[in-house]
């Protein structure tokens, strides 16, 4: 299974559970960061999987723009799955859910949606990880790999 893990960070969390789920995934699975994506590489995958930080409710300008490179169809028969880092359920009612948004966006040039979109904590602006948050990155890693089986 070809699978790219494209990511934001600002402060290096969102980073940990990209790798974090990289690292469970394994095989050919490159985590790479959004400015160091070839759209092209989109063509050749089975599974993408898309990760920001929360800002404002919505993904970062650069997934943002990630996101909008995408060419309409060019997700047809790729797996997608989106996730994020936030501060609290408390912010994510108020402001609304990144992960969310990266799926509808995913979904919206014909990726399938394996698992739900699901969001990591970080204990402030700048982190660290809510303990235990990597290794539920991982649980969530190898769900994907289960509903790829
Ligand atoms: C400008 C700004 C806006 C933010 N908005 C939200 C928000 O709407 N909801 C939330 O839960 N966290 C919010 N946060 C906290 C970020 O989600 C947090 O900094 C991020 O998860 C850290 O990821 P990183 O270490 O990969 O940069 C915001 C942080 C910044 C700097």
């Amino acid at each position: 299974m070809k699978t790219l893990i494209v990511y934001d960070s600002v402060y290096g969390n969102t980073e940990k559970i990209a790798n974090s789920i990289g690292d469970t995934i394994g095989g050919d699975t490159r985590v790479v960061r959004t400015g160091d994506v070839n759209i092209s590489e989109l063509e050749s995958i089975d599974l993408l999987i898309v990760g920001s930080p929360t800002y404002g409710g919505s993904p970062t300008p650069l997934v943002q723009d990630f996101l909008s490179g995408i060419s309409e169809s060019s997700l047809k028969d790729t797996s997608i799955a989106a996730f994020d880092t936030r501060l609290s359920a408390k912010f994510f009612k108020i402001f609304g859910n990144a992960a969310k948004k990266i799926d509808k966006s995913l979904k919206s040039k014909g990726g399938i949606s394996i698992m739900p979109p699901e969001g990591f904590l970080v204990k402030g602006t700048k982190g660290s990880l809510v303990e235990g948050e990597e290794e539920r990155a991982a649980v969530w890693a190898r769900d994907i790999i289960s509903s790829k089986m």
